[in-house]
Formats: structure tokens, sequence, C-alpha cells
């Protein structure tokens, strides 16, 4: 979502003049767009503020100005902090607020000291956004799209319900008018985004529309091909949502949901409101309506309270379920949440081994997913030409980057591609004679 965030930022200052730069040095603002979700992330900024700050002296001496803003979550969290840390940043904006960007850039200029918006405004960003955005990613067939942000579920260790405030849905027709336009400009994928984007509930005149709804009204864009959306919750995958991954054709087969935990026991403690087999639960029945279906899922380990018999309960909830990919975390004590004040906190070396066990188990997880497309044909959404000539790079449904030779023309079109090689990250193939292009 930062991503998009950053993108978005972008649009509403192009107006003013400004376009991207490549280096920090040549740039005559320079925003850095923060994460609060763990301390490491957290502390980075205040030593990327300290490296910019002498970016802007270099040129400074050269008699040019730089405005130097934080935004995002880190700003929301640390606004004080950044001003007592590093008062020399001009702008302090949280993420609900930077459609007010260009009126704050005007009043820096007059006001000589840093202005700070950590506002939660009643009026929503989305309204006062260009409603042309520019497309985001690889070479401008797939785009990211926020029609969801924010959370009311509170998960014991989590900060984003305080940063990025209560959970809200963007009216559909806003999010139709901006996918219609990406798809126009020529983005082929599109993942619809949100903290709790499958809680979507979003306006339509008077109805009210959940995501397999919107889903099914995206599929009517002509050239859309391809739609995914992250992050979800247990809790909100609904009957509805699940029929759909059967029922869309659009929907990709690979679901991003995250579980945090096996254990019952933490589970509770982390307020996630269902138990391990109610996930174990979902995944059958997704895989029973799409057997297709590939998983990914984030992982904490060293959660306040969590022993070697919660952490084994994790360990075999992955063996139950098998992932094609996942992320996985040490439980990072964020101040002000609830986890961060509780006894029984782990031992940052405990965290340590049960980190690498549990990325040892997903990692050949990982690996068994990708060997098992070996021999089978895949439709590859072609991204661009690859670093060899002769090249492609594309996209598999399980987001998987896939190599092959072909003709550069196949660029923007979903190609058949039989899958003959496994790297790391990577998979290679041949293009399939079966069917042309579409
Ligand atoms: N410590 C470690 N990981 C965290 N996450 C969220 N908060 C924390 C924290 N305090 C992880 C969760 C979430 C992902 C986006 O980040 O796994 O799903
Ligand atoms: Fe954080 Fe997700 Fe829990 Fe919301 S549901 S509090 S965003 S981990």
């Amino acid at each position: 979502m930062n991503v998009y965030d950053s993108a978005r930022m972008a649009d509403v200052l192009r107006p003013l003049g400004y376009g991207p730069v490549d280096r920090a040095e040549d740039a005559d603002m320079i925003i850095l767009n923060t994460c609060h979700i763990r301390e490491r992330a957290a502390e980075k900024v205040f030593s990327e503020l300290g490296r910019l700050r002498l970016i802007r002296e270099a040129r400074q001496a050269e008699g040019r100005d730089t405005l130097l803003a934080v935004a995002g979550c880190v700003a929301q969290a640390e606004g004080e902090e950044i001003l007592a840390r590093a008062p020399y940043v001009d702008l302090i904006l949280g993420p609900q607020t930077y459609h007010r960007l260009p009126e704050m850039v005007a009043r820096v200029a007059r006001a000589g000291r840093t202005i700070i918006d950590t506002d939660f405004p009643v009026e929503t960003k989305f309204d006062f956004l260009p409603e042309d955005a520019a497309p985001q990613t690889e070479g401008n067939l797939t785009a990211f799209l926020t029609i969801q942000e924010g959370c009311d579920k509170f998960c014991s260790f989590c900060v984003v319900p305080y940063t990025r405030g209560a959970e809200t849905s963007r009216p559909v027709p806003s999010i139709m008018t901006e996918a219609s336009r990406l798809v126009e400009s020529g983005v082929r994928e599109i993942t619809l985004l949100g903290q709790n984007v499958n809680a979507f509930h979003g306006l339509d005149g008077e109805k009210t529309v959940t995501l397999a709804g919107l889903a099914e009204r995206l599929g009517t864009i002509p050239g859309l091909q391809r739609i995914r959306y992250t992050t979800s919750h247990p809790r909100d995958m609904d009957q509805s949502l699940i029929d759909a991954h059967r029922d869309n054709p659009l929907l990709m087969p690979f679901l991003h949901l995250p579980v945090q935990s096996g254990s019952d026991r933490i589970l509770k403690a982390m307020n996630r409101n269902h138990t391990a087999d109610e996930y174990r639960d979902i995944i059958r029945d997704l895989r029973k309506v799409r057997p297709d279906i590939a998983l990914s899922s984030d992982f904490i380990v060293g959660h306040p309270g969590e022993s070697d018999d919660d952490f084994e309960a994790t360990l075999q909830l992955i063996r139950d379920v098998t992932f094609a990919s996942a992320y996985s975390f040490k439980y990072s004590p964020r101040p002000g949440t609830p986890a961060a004040g509780q006894a029984f906190q782990v031992d940052e070396d405990v965290k340590d081994k049960r980190l690498a066990v549990l990325q040892a188990l997903l990692r050949e997880q990982q690996d068994a997913f990708n060997a098992s497309l070996l021999g089978t044909t895949q439709d590859i959404l072609v991204t661009g030409t690859g670093r060899k000539t002769g090249q492609l790079n594309g996209r598999s449904p399980y987001l998987q980057p896939v190599h092959f030779e072909g003709d550069p023309a196949l660029i923007g079109k979903i190609v058949k591609v039989q899958i003959t090689k496994q790297f790391t990250n990577s998979l290679g193939g041949i293009q399939s004679k079966e069917t042309a292009a579409f």
C-alpha cells in the first residue's frame, strides 16, 4: 500500500510541476514514505533522515533548496519524535492527509517551520486525488488499487488500527473509474489493496457491495484479465468470496491469508478471533471450489507467552496446510499496543531459533510447490523482455517470475508456457504450441 500511496502522492504533486527523479541528490523535494509495522522499519527512518540531511546541506551549498517531508505511518505515530530528533524536516504528514500535500507545500514556504498534519480528516483523500492516476508497476501492465483502508480488529501486536485509522471502504463508482482508467492505459492485472481487503463493504448508491460483488463488477471492464486482492483476514473469508474463486475466472488461484500462529492459545492472546482449525476449514473449503488454489501467509514467532508447544502447533499447521510462499517475522513490540506491555516476552535468541526453523520449513514447501509446476502448462502474463536476448519475463498465476524465449510482440498478452526449469525465486519455461496468445 505504501507503493500505491507514493504513486498517488506523485499524482497530487504533478500539477505543481514536480516529477520523479532517480537520485535524491537531484530532488527539489524528498518524501520519505514510512512504515511503522515493526521496530526495524521505523528505526530506519531516522538513519535515512540523517543521510538526507547531508544531501540537503550539499545542495544548499550549491544554492539549491530541498523540501524534506516524512509521510506515512511513522509520521502518524511519531510526529513529535521526528520533530524532536530531526527538526530540520519541513513536512510531517500521516497516511490519510496526503491529498493536502499541495496546500502543505504552499504553507511551508510561508511558515518557515515544520508543518505537521496527522489528522484523520472527515473528508476522504480519495475524493481529492486525481482520477487519472498513472499505472504503477511492471511496464504498466500490473497495478495496485486501494479499495479499503484501516482496521478495527486490534490484534494485540499490531499498530495498524492506530496509524491507518478505522476501517473504511471506498465507494464502488470511484473504484470502477480508477480501474477503468488503469485498464485503458494498458493494465491487465489489478491487485486490490486494503489492510482488511476482504472486509470490503463499499457503497454503490444505496447498495452495499462485498469484495466478491466488486470483483464481479470489475470483470465487466473489457481488457482486464486478472484480479488479486491483499491482505485478507480469515474472519472475513465469507462463503460468497470462497464461491467467487469458483465462479469468477479473473480471480487468480493464489491467496494471501495471514494466520500468524497455529496455536489456539496464542491466536486468542493475539485477539485474532478464530482457531487454527477454523483456518484449516477455510482452506479446505477454498480447495474444494478451486483445487489449484495456492496459499501464502504471514507468521509471527515469539508473541508474548509463546511456548515451545505453541510454536510446534504453528509448525503443524504449516505441515497440514502447505504454503506456496510466506512472510515470517519475529515479534516486535510496538509502543501503545496491548502485547507490548504483556509479561512473558520471549527471549530474542529463542525468537531467532524459532524463525530459522519456521523459515526452513516454509522454504521447503515453496521449493516443493515450484517443483510441482515442472511439466505443467501455465498462463503467463508477459510483462517485458528479460536480461538475455530473445528472453521474455512474465508472471504466473502464483506471482512467480517466469522467463522464456519469445517474440516481444507478446508483451501485455497472456500466453501458455510449459514450465521446464526451477530456480530459487523464479521459473523457466518454453512457450507452448497448445494455444495462441490471448
Ligand atoms: N511484530 C512482528 N510482525 C508484525 N506484523 C504486524 N505487527 C507485527 C509486530 N508487532 C506482521 C503480521 C502482519 C504483517 C503485515 O506484519 O504478520 O500480517
Ligand atoms: Fe493489524 Fe491485520 Fe490485525 Fe488489523 S487485522 S490489527 S491490520 S494484523
